[in-house]
């Protein structure tokens, strides 16, 4: 038996109002691919930064290899140096500079005193083809796509030290092939004895990867199991703490329907010049439509055009019967929300408070002259945190101190809060834990019954089959076709957005 790369005992970690970590053993071994799983807010990312250094924490020791000797980092950077690297879901680099340049900021090779450009470009070609990544290292890194970048991260810290690399939700933003080649990547480090902590929410990336899961339950450790004997449903309980089927199916109703009036949007050739090409759909009352395709394919763009976000150039858009005003605060104002996937560019407002965060999309509709007063901003505030189990030390809390699925449902909140008639609904599950999700499923089923519309886009098929009552395609920012009815399979909807069948 070889020694534990890292081996954390009895972690303890307070935040104001909240125990994030409860006396927490956790142990990584060499060429194993560790899980950390848990709900939103259970201590995982902090866990981690424990151990990095980016968070300090009151009692616990952590030892490293066979040292007999405690470890503590003060810094990422002394981690690093002790040859732990983190590769965060939001990746840490400079977009404007080269890929080469990225790979060695402040290590660059140098001769006589200047940077030694043609090492720093080989050596860089270097790394990239050993994760197995073609590309020119002399572009700056914004020309590729966020998943490259995350490889070029994950370059950098393999470079820099090769024992442990830790995986913060990593595979959020990738579609399904650069998961692909992630893990072909993973299982390569692996093979070459580095540990590697990976958390994610997606329970199928775990049991396609990982050798062993450790679970966290409100900062306490719940256990640590081999993959083989934690069945799907065990670890769903083991992380909830009671019996829970994430599988059982929600059933979208037909029932609630209403096709005789007019359609709550109708949009007929609406396009944007060097964005989404003409399309044309229609949403009614009490109807959830999906938009599936691949990452890229338009799906947003579609949304986006719609709200007004970008202004279409052709075509026209109809809300309830009445012509759009294609800008966000005009499409508000006739009902429509927009919850977008990205909440760290467009979603919260990091010094504002929980409540602050919740009540904001709805004071803005109502305008500068009707003022909320505070008591009726934490009643709705209060709802939403309960109806979304919303974890947070308080109201008042700045939202930045949630953890990032607890940022995620604040965003959510937001937008249910305006009631609208019309909700755009992007990856809202994105980065949130299986029981949540099937909530917030459930949620937009139950909405959808009461007479709300809803445009839902998930880079999940189950999970728009389970909500959707129709679902448009998209592949090369084009609207291609709809399906509905029995044609609603994840097989016929796959082979529909990878194209080759006829299109209209
Ligand atoms: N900087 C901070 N200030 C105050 N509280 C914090 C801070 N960071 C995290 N917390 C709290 O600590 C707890 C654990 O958060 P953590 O980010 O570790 O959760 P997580 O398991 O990574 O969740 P998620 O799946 O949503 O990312 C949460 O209750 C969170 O609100
Ligand atoms: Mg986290």
């Amino acid at each position: 038996m070889s020694d534990p790369l890292v081996a954390m005992r009895g972690i303890t970690k307070h935040f104001p109002g909240v125990l994030a970590l409860d006396e927490v053993d956790f142990t990584l071994m060499p060429g194993e691919v560790h899980a950390l799983m848990g709900e939103n807010g259970a201590g995982k990312s902090t866990l981690v930064k424990v151990l990095t250094g980016a968070e300090a924490f009151e009692s616990g020791t952590t030892y490293l290899g066979d040292s007999q000797v405690p470890f503590i980092s003060h810094s990422p950077q002394e981690a690093q140096a002790h040859g732990i690297s983190t590769v965060y879901q939001e990746v840490n680099l400079c977009p404007n500079l080269t890929v080469a340049e990225n790979l060695f900021t402040g290590r660059q090779p140098r001769r006589f005193g200047f940077v030694n450009w043609r090492e720093m470009n080989r050596r860089s070609r270097q790394i990239m083809a050993g994760i197995g990544v073609d590309i020119d290292v002399e572009k700056p890194l914004e020309v590729y796509s966020i998943a490259i970048q995350q490889m070029v991260a994950i370059g950098r810290a393999i470079d820099i030290s090769a024992k442990v690399l830790i995986l913060d939700e990593p595979t959020s933003s990738l579609n399904e092939q650069e998961v692909a080649t992630l893990f072909d990547l993973i299982r390569k480090l692996r093979g070459q004895g580095m540990g590697i902590i990976f958390i994610t929410h997606f329970l199928e990336q775990v049991y396609e990867v990982c050798d062993k899961i450790t679970v966290l339950r409100n900062g306490k450790l719940v256990g640590e199991y081999e993959i083989e004997g934690l069945p799907r449903k065990d670890l769903v309980a083991a992380m909830l703490g009671r019996a829970f089927d994430d599988l059982a199916s929600i059933h979208r109703h037909e029932e609630s329907v209403d096709k005789t009036g007019v359609p709550v949007v109708s949009a007929h050739e609406l396009g944007v010049t060097g964005g989404v090409k003409p399309f044309d759909l229609d949403v009614y009352p009490g109807e959830v439509v999906g938009l599936a395709g691949l990452l890229g394919s338009g799906r947003t763009e579609v949304a986006r055009a719609i709200y007004g976000a970008d202004t279409p150039n052709t075509g026209t858009l109809q809300v309830k019967g009445k012509r759009a005003g294609h800008a966000p605060i005009t499409s508000m104002k006739q009902g429509m929300a927009f919850c977008p996937e990205s909440r760290k560019d467009e979603g919260c407002i990091q010094d504002l408070s929980v409540r602050e965060n919740i009540v904001l999309a709805e004071q803005t509709k109502r305008g500068a002259f009707r003022l909320m007063s505070r008591a009726e901003q934490e009643k709705i505030a209060d709802a939403y945190i309960e109806m979304l189990q919303i974890k947070t030390a308080s109201m008042e809390t700045p939202i930045k101190q949630l953890s990032g699925g607890n940022q995620q449902k604040v965003i959510l909140a937001r937008w249910l809060a305006t009631h609208p008639d019309f909700l755009i609904l992007d990856e809202p599950t994105r980065g949130i834990d299986v029981g949540t999700k099937a909530e917030i499923q459930r949620l937009c089923v139950e909405l959808a019954g009461s007479g709300m519309s809803i445009l839902f886009i998930s880079s999940e098929i189950e999970e728009m089959l389970r909500t959707c009552n129709r679902l448009g395609i998209m592949r090369d920012l084009k609207k291609v076709g709809e399906v509905e009815g029995d044609e609603m399979t994840s097989s016929t909807i796959m082979s529909r957005i990878a194209g080759g069948d006829e299109d209209e």
